[in-house]
């Protein structure tokens, strides 16, 4: 009898980092591999799924505009119920740290089922910052029984909280082995613009921007920034690839539309948004993602968050944090745009966060815990990928 594995996933930064990692899963010998997907997003879900060409085996299809964190939890959890008691895993994989990946674990450990956890053990140390990301990190790593941390840091963070040192492996972050299939040097776009823009003769800024606590005043002061560096640096196009959430879409239109060099798109595919990173000049972001990306494809990344909970980067000089204030984050783009030495300074591809065979050493750990396999993988060795 094979093993039952089931991801649950159901936003877009689930599904890149997750469905490398089904794939491998569904070549595994002694694996059943079952997927299911709470869609918690909707299109930017499906958008990784069609790329990945993976159908999820459950799809509980709970997404509603302007979700409360209330609603995705328990409208995930319910929907779980039904899904284990059929499908009875052996395992569930659940990854990071979204509300689906809370609820989707706290329903395995209710059946009774072990949890593993990719993507385990980031911290910021403060429980509203990212929100209610660092929350459902904390309580994921008291239910899961596995955790697959990328670095040798977030295994630390663990062993530091009483974790058994026997069930934290370091594997490199998954996303880096999707990074290593998307990326194309011939790449052609399909969204338009993308191909008209003059990579070579101007400075590409490319954003995103769509956390919680964001939300407000810091949203309104990081948008404020980003188009006083346009309007003062005509060397630039900034180019914004808008997130669904209602909230976000408001404040970019207030504060973005009507520039002729800001382009305000719709959410790109992960094709075309990592050919996209791997072509741009700059990217500010208050995305996990693409902190962990961008460095790998040698960009300079300035973060619009106070802190962050992926620190490798910023030690090997490729990410800075601009904070959240209009001032820090203009000055901070200004000099990346006007001092070719600053600029250099941060421009070298690193690749702290994985090796492309995080899915392997996931697939791996996986098998020697339900015996068919005798050794644990070897962990990622940090400063080993390639540059
Ligand atoms: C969620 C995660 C966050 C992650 C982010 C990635 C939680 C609490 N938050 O935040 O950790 O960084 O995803 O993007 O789990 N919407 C659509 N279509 C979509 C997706 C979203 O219309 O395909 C709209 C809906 O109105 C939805 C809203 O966006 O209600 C917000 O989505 P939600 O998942 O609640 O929050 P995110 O900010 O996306
Ligand atoms: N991404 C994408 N299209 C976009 C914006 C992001 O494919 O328009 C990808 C990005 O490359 C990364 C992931 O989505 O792999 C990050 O998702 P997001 O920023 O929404 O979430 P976070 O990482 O902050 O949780």
């Amino acid at each position: 009898m094979s093993t039952r594995v089931m991801t649950v996933f159901g936003t877009r930064p689930e599904a890149v980092k997750m469905a490398p990692m089904v794939k491998t899963l569904d070549a595994c010998p002694g694996i059943e591999s079952l997927c299911c997907v709470t869609a918690q997003h909707r299109e930017m879900l499906d958008s990784v799924l069609d790329i990945f060409q993976r159908r999820p085996d459950y799809d509980l299809d709970i997404m509603e505009p302007r979700q409360t964190l209330s609603t995705i939890t328990s409208k995930c959890l319910l929907g779980m119920e039904t899904v284990l008691e059929q499908a009875k895993p052996d395992l569930v994989l659940v990854h990071g740290d979204t509300s689906t990946t809370f609820a989707g674990a706290l329903a395995a450990f209710y059946h009774k089922i072990p949890v593993g956890h990719v993507e385990a053990g980031l911290r910021t140390h403060d429980r509203y910052s990212p929100f209610p990301e660092e929350m459902n990190r904390v309580l994921v790593s008291r239910i899961a029984e596995l955790h697959f941390c990328p670095t040798p840091a977030n295994r630390a963070n663990l062993l530091r909280e009483g974790g058994s040192g026997q069930t934290l492996l370091i594997t490199g972050n998954t996303v880096i082995d999707a990074l290593q299939t998307t990326v194309q040097a011939d790449y052609r776009f399909s969204t338009p613009i993308l191909n008209h823009l003059d990579y070579q003769g101007r400075k590409i800024i490319l954003v995103t921007c769509h956390r919680r606590e964001n939300y407000g005043q810091p949203m309104a002061q990081i948008m404020t920034a980003l188009r006083r560096l346009v309007d003062t640096h005509p060397e630039t196009e900034l180019v914004y690839p808008v997130h669904l959430s209602p909230v976000v879409q408001e404040t970019a239109q207030q504060y973005l539309s009507g520039h002729p060099r800001i382009h305000l798109i719709a959410p790109l595919d992960v094709m075309e948004m990592h050919n996209l990173m791997a072509r741009c000049y700059l990217v500010m972001t208050d995305s996990g993602g693409l902190q962990e990306e961008a460095p790998a494809l040698g960009k300079p990344v300035l973060v619009l968050r106070r802190e962050t909970e992926r620190p490798e980067a910023v030690d090997a000089g490729t990410v800075k944090l601009a904070g959240v204030e209009e001032e820090s984050i203009f000055e901070m783009g200004a000099a990346l745009l006007e001092d070719p030495a600053a600029y250099a300074a941060m421009a070298h591809a690193v690749n702290p966060y994985g090796d492309g065979r995080a899915c392997t050493r996931i697939a791996q750990a996986i098998q020697w815990r339900f015996g068919l396999r005798e050794t644990p993988p070897e962990p990622f060795q940090a400063g080993s990928g390639t540059r």
